[in-house]
């Protein structure tokens, strides 16, 4: 019996909701899944025929070592290469200078001087993940004052105008498996106004099934395509894929991030999408 593991983080040693299906639907299909803790020293990670990232959510103020951990494990998806690019969020800017719908965004490394746009904007460290350190301000001085917080503890940041259309449409997020279209998602608008940072390991979501527009589903394969010219790896060597999109300043989508490192599945969203992670999971134990 093949061997998966699915990793995760200390806080939620079993995994999420998502990898319980996860892990069952592998299960049923003759694939002995299990979870395992990205950093527990006793896992034998060699051992197993495959590893996949899961919700590893609590590697953001320590992506080094995360990554010199992605890098010690054999056969793991998505690649640790791919993990490297993708972990900063500084790979928006490549997307947005090769042409892609990015949302508009400043970028700040320690030491530079922070502007922010009139309006309500978002501040958020460019090492981040489930929403945590980032906030929504309507106050320009609050707004650079969080900015330069995370800036005196080395880390850099980005600042985006508010893209208000995500209170009433919400976002959209497409999940590719093993470069095959899976199911898409809506996600409610996280950062009410007035609202603190998240104290937990992410915000909680609200999550609807969703059919994508022609327009989203577009904008997701150009994303997508572009992959082989600006990442490490094409699309075609990813086990996982997510494109998050929300409309932006026009109307049409725009891209908020392009998760290749642990983004949720969502399989709650689609009832058909775990046998299709089955169908993926097995194709790339064939070929790692
Ligand atoms: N520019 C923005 N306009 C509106 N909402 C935003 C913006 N940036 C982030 N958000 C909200 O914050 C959430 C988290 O931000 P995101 O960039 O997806 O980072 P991560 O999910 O890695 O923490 C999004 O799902 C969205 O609800
Ligand atoms: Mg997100």
């Amino acid at each position: 019996m093949p061997r998966v593991l699915l990793a995760t983080c200390a806080e939620m040693p079993a995994g999420d909701e998502d990898e319980h299906v996860a892990i069952a639907a592998l299960r049923a299909a003759g694939v002995g899944a299990q979870p395992a803790v990205w950093d527990d020293p006793a896992v034998d990670w060699s051992g197993a025929d495959l590893v996949i990232v899961r919700s590893t959510w609590d590697y953001t103020l320590r992506r080094a070592e995360f990554l010199a951990w992605a890098r010690s494990v054999p056969r793991l998806a998505n690649p640790a290469e791919v993990l490297a690019w993708n972990s900063d969020k500084t790979y928006l800017r490549q997307l947005a200078d090769a042409g892609l719908p990015v949302a508009p965004t400043r970028w700040y490394e320690p030491g530079d001087d922070v502007q922010v746009p009139a309006g309500d904007v978002v501040v958020k460290p460019t090492v981040s993940a489930g929403a945590k350190d980032t906030q929504r301000h309507r106050d320009a001085a609050a707004a650079r004052a969080h900015a330069a917080a995370l800036l005196d503890t080395g880390r850099a940041v980005m600042v985006q105008p508010y893209l208000d259309a995500v209170d009433s449409a919400g976002e959209t997020g497409l999940v590719w498996m093993a470069d095959r279209f899976s199911h898409a998602f809506g996600k409610g608008a996280l950062l009410a106004a007035g609202a603190g940072a998240t104290d937990g390991l992410y915000a909680v979501e609200q999550i609807e099934a969703r059919q994508p527009s022609r327009a989203e589903r577009e904008t997701a394969e150009h994303v997508l395509d572009a992959l082989a010219a600006l990442s490490p790896a094409g699309r075609g060597d990813l086990l996982y894929a997510r494109v998050d999109l929300v409309p932006g300043p026009s109307g049409e989508p725009v891209l908020l991030e392009l998760e290749l490192t642990e983004p949720s599945l969502w399989f709650a969203a689609d009832a058909s999408a775990p046998a299709r992670w089955v169908e993926a999971v097995q194709g790339w134990l064939a070929r790692v």
